[in-house]
């Protein structure tokens, strides 16, 4: 298959529109990650998602919507505080999981009953799916496991000749996925954290718990709210470790090992004398989002043994990066 590369303009978005009503894959942009949008009434097209990702089979995918009118093509029911959530968020990087309707393809969900669904804050992405008229079903357009795409290059990389077009547009400005909250459960659970937060979410929903996958791994054969967020994702080919510990403490375990890459917080910078990359601030957990899978990629590129990363908060825009690199390293944290 040859993968046609788009523009992000009027004529990128109609072709992209008319692959998606054919029942095609298309990778488009949106303000967290890339997307590989499909059909979310076709199970033709959905199942062309999952082998072009060699998705696990249990693992649901999100629907996307342009504008409120089209939630009830997607759900079968919008509750008050669903609707006091999306006021607040939406368009914008916070999924829903609600009950689902009919419509929505089986395959979407993979058995279950419910649907994830959000309505992107992202132009392009809104105006394909407006112009296919129907809700696409978009997970991040990645080979499953490898760190998820903020850039039509890291698409390319991955998914070239296995989806039908890529639409190539600028990098991404959240730079991880969005937040995912269970409104089917009561109290509401947080089972992905993103950029709309815990403490924001926590302003309407006050009763949120955090779901113990966001920090810690399944045990075996424990049955997850997320299916997601049981596997090892997000995970460049090097091995990586997380470190938890003081400035010092990092550094002095880093500058003692060999052939390392130190994944590290800006004020780290001067203590180092192993090679490193920064990825923000200590406290700015959006430059974190923002570089992070960019950087778990370039570190695939520099030929080291291993990856030493000083570990985030885990508060704030923070958490979610914590949420990816506990599972890029396979949860796998040293505490200094
Ligand atoms: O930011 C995003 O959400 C990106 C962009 C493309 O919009 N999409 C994305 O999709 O991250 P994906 O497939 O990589 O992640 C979907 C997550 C998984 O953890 C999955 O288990 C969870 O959402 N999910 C989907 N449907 C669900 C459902 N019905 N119940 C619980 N979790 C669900
Ligand atoms: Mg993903």
């Amino acid at each position: 298959m040859i993968t046609a590369r788009l523009t992000d303009d009027n004529k990128g978005i109609a072709a992209a529109a008319d692959i998606l009503k054919a029942d095609g894959v298309v990778a488009i942009p949106t303000e967290t990650v890339y997307g590989l949008a499909a059909s979310a009434f076709s199970d033709k097209a959905i199942e062309k998602v999952f082998i072009a990702k060699g998705r696990p089979q249990d693992n649901p995918l999100i629907v996307h919507i342009s504008d409120i009118g089209m939630i009830s093509s997607a759900v079968s029911e919008f509750s008050p505080i669903a609707k006091t959530l999306a006021d607040a968020f939406w368009p914008g990087p916070l999924t829903l999981v609600l009950k689902k309707s009919e419509r929505i393809a089986e395959s979407v969900s993979r058995g279950l009953d419910t649907v994830a669904v959000r309505m992107p804050s992202h132009k392009v992405a809104r105006e394909v799916i407006k112009a296919a008229g129907i809700p696409l079903a978009a997970p991040s357009a990645n080979i499953s496991g490898s760190p998820s795409p903020t850039t039509a290059d890291h698409v390319i990389a991955d998914l070239d000749g296995r989806i039908d077009a890529v639409i190539m547009s600028g990098s991404s400005e959240v730079g991880v996925e969005s937040t995912v909250v269970s409104l089917v459960t009561d109290p509401p659970r947080l089972l992905r954290p993103g950029r709309v937060t815990a403490e924001e979410l926590m302003e309407y929903i006050p009763n949120l718990v955090i779901d113990k996958a966001v920090l810690s791994e399944p045990e075996k054969g424990e049955k997850v709210a997320s299916p997601g967020m049981k596997y090892k994702h997000y995970s460049p080919k090097t091995e990586v470790l997380l470190i938890s510990g003081s400035e010092e403490a990092f550094a002095d375990f880093v500058n003692k090992q060999e052939n390392c890459l130190a994944i590290c917080f800006t004020e780290d910078e001067k203590s180092l004398t192993c090679d490193y990359l920064s990825y923000g601030a200590k406290t700015d957990g959006e430059a974190q989002a923002k570089s992070i899978f960019s950087l778990l990629r370039k570190a695939d590129t520099l030929g080291k043994d291993k990856i030493y990363i000083h570990a985030p908060e885990k508060t704030g825009v923070s958490l979610a990066v914590y949420n990816r690199l506990i599972r890029a390293a396979a949860f796998r944290v040293i505490e200094l």
